[in-house]
């Protein structure tokens, strides 16, 4: 069945946490979690701290991810951070398409689609989200509205595309989730990544849809993540306020690892 999607657990620790913060982390969850096996664990930390970040996760096994990478690898872009510059720090991925990047800053599909163009040619990996908010859940649109997101990984230059669809990793994060406490149920995110893997399958294949891991994000944390982690097309957690603490980060893994035993 699943088993060999490897799992991913991603840790977005949003505008928070200072320098001093990084390596007090990185020992607490060396200490509850030690190096990492049986998964993929990711940190996407505020930009200035990935300097002092990646040398240490790395150390454990755990990969860096910037939370938003500029539209180009240089020019006019004053207050984005060029791709490449993530690249030479260390990092394997850049998250796109945040719903705090779509919702909070405007972002919309042709920003995206040159982040996404640049992040690649960079030689980043692509984190990609996607979710609905909760008018277009009442109003029935959770899908189409979802397919709508993906539908931007169709738009990409022919020769891109294989560099992106390879190793691309789907966010499931619907918008009322988020930093709200209430997560979709696990029935209510299995749902969606069915349909989101109905999708690929359509668009890219069955061997595509079989291989690409689809996370779940909204309000995970230590209590419900083994029991989300058990939906067969729940492929690992994309988890933000409850990444920030080290133990809590740590359980969350090991719950969601254990539940698929
Ligand atoms: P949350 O955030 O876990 O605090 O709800 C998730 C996210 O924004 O990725």
């Amino acid at each position: 069945m699943t088993a060999f999607r490897v799992p991913v657990f991603a840790a977005n620790w949003k505008m928070n946490k200072s320098a001093a913060d990084v390596e007090p982390f990185f020992t607490s969850f060396n200490s509850a979690f030690g190096k990492i096996s049986g998964c993929e664990v990711i940190v996407a930390p505020q930009s200035v701290h990935l300097g002092k970040l990646a040398p240490l996760a790395s150390k454990l096994g755990v990969q860096t991810s910037a939370q938003n990478a500029g539209p180009a690898a240089s020019g006019a872009f004053t207050g984005e951070v060029s791709p490449v510059a993530f690249k030479e720090l260390g990092c394997a991925w850049t998250l796109v398409g945040h719903s705090e990047r779509r919702h909070v800053f405007g972002e919309k599909e042709d920003l995206l689609l040159k982040r996404v163009v640049a992040a690649t040619e960079a030689g980043l990996k692509i984190l990609f989200c996607v979710g609905e908010t909760l008018d277009e859940r009442r109003a029935g649109k959770t899908i189409s509205v979802v397919e709508s997101q993906l539908s931007l990984l169709t738009k990409l230059p022919d020769a891109l595309s294989a560099k992106v669809w390879g190793p691309v990793v789907i966010a499931y994060e619907p918008v009322w989730a988020i930093g709200t406490g209430e997560n979709a149920t696990p029935a209510q995110a299995q749902e969606v990544h069915a349909q989101i893997r109905a999708w690929i399958a359509r668009q890219k294949g069955a061997q595509a849809a079989h291989s690409i891991r689809i996370l779940y994000g909204g309000s995970v944390k230590a209590d419900n993540a083994g029991e989300l982690m058990k939906q067969p097309d729940l492929d690992g957690l994309l988890v933000g306020g409850a990444s920030l603490e080290a133990n809590t980060f740590a359980e969350i893994i090991k719950k969601g690892l254990t539940s698929r035993l």
